[in-house]
C-alpha cells in the first residue's frame, strides 16, 4: 500500500511529496517538530503534544498553519489514509515556511506543514545500554526543533559503541537527558529521580505521564539534575520518550546498573504507561 502523506494542503503519495528548496526548514532548520505515539490506531497524548507545538512556534514566533482543530482533523486523516490502526506514530512538521534565503526573518511567512505517519513496534521492557557524552547543545532545549545535529551525532556515538542511547551531561557533570529520550533514575534509597523542567531539556510528553502515573500511585519522585556517578550507583535507570516509552537502561558506559536486569520500579512504570496508551481515544 502506498503510504500518503500531507504537504501544505494536499495529501499525496509519499514518493511524490517534496518542499520547496528554499523552505526555511530545509536552509535554516527554522522549524519545530512533534512526534506523536499511535496507539490501536489512536493518538497518545495527542493535546499534551499539540500544545508543546504550541509551544515551539510561540517561542520562535513562527505561526500555526493552521487552525488546532484543523490540524487534529489531518494528524486523523493521515492515519485513516495510511490505515494505521495498530501501533505507530505520526510525525508533524511546521516551518516558517518558503522565502528568499536571508537569515531575519521574512516580513510576512506562511508556515509549511508537513504530516506523515508510520507503523512502529513499540519495544516492551528490554534493558538497552547508554553511554555519555558532553551535551553540546543550544540553550534553548525546551524548544522541539528541527535542528537536530548535536542528537544525531550523539545518537550515532551510542550506535557506533554498541549502545542504544546517549546520555547528555552539562558542564557540571550533570546528565541532562538522552538525544531522543528523558533520562530518569532510582537511587539506591528508592528515590525516583528525573532532572526538572528548564531551557536544558525538552519537557517530554512521555516524561509528564509517567509523573502523573507515579503521583497516581504515590510512588515519591523529585525532579532535580543527577550525575553520571549517581547514575551508575543507581539501582535502577531508564528512559522515557514517545518511541521508546519506558525502556529500562542496564548498562551505562559499560557499567551494569544495579543487578544489570530490568528493576522493579521501571518494570512497575512501563505497565502504568502500557495502560495509559491503551486508555487513549478519550481526548477530542
Ligand atoms: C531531546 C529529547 N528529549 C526527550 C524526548 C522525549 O520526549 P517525548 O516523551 O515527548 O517523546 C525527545 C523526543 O523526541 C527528545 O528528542
Amino acid at each position: 500500500m502506498t503510504r500518503i502523506v500531507y504537504v501544505n494542503g494536499r495529501y499525496v503519495p509519499h514518493h511524490e511529496a517534496a518542499v520547496h528548496i528554499e523552505d526555511r526548514g530545509y536552509q535554516f532548520a527554522d522549524g519545530v517538530y512533534e512526534v506523536i505515539a499511535v496507539r490501536r490506531g489512536r493518538l497518545v497524548d495527542e493535546n499534551g503534544h499539540l500544545d508543546r507545538l504550541n509551544h515551539s512556534l510561540s517561542e520562535l514566533r513562527i505561526g500555526w498553519p493552521l487552525s488546532r482543530r484543523a490540524l487534529k482533523f489531518i494528524l486523523r486523516e493521515v492515519i485513516r489514509r495510511n490505515r494505521l490502526n495498530g501501533d505507530g506514530m505520526v510525525y508533524l512538521q511546521v516551518t516558517r515556511g518558503v522565502a528568499p534565503r536571508s537569515h531575519a526573518f521574512p516580513d510576512h511567512h506562511e508556515s509549511a506543514l508537513v504530516v506523515t505517519a508510520r507503523r512502529l513496534r513499540f519495544l516492551q521492557g528490554d534493558g538497552v545500554d547508554v553511554i555519555t557524552i558532553p551535551d553540546i547543545r543550544w540553550k534553548r532545549c525546551d524548544i522541539k526543533s528541527i535542528s537536530l545535529l548535536p542528537n544525531v551525532l550523539g545518537k550515532q556515538q551510542a550506535k557506533d559503541s554498541g549502545a542504544s542511547e546517549a546520555w547528555m551531561v552539562d558542564s557540571g557533570g550533570q546528565v541532562t537527558e538522552g538525544t531522543l529520550s528523558n533520562a530518569w533514575i532510582v537511587t539506591e534509597r528508592g528515590e525516583l529521580i528525573t532532572r526538572d523542567v528548564s531551557r536544558a531539556i525538552l519537557n517530554g510528553i512521555t516524561r509528564q505521564a509517567v509523573l502523573r502515573l507515579a503521583t497516581g500511585a504515590e510512588i515519591a519522585f523529585s525532579e532535580r539534575p543527577f550525575t553520571v556517578n549517581e547514575a551508575k550507583a543507581a539501582r535502577e535507570a531508564f528512559i522515557t520518550g514517545t518511541t521508546v516509552l519506558v525502556t529500562p537502561v542496564v548498562r551505562i558506559d559499560g557499567e551494569p546498573v544495579g543487578n544489570g536486569r530490568t528493576g522493579k520500579f521501571t518494570a512497575k512504570l512501563l505497565a502504568f504507561y502500557a495502560r495509559h496508551m491503551d486508555n487513549q481515544g478519550k481526548e477530542t
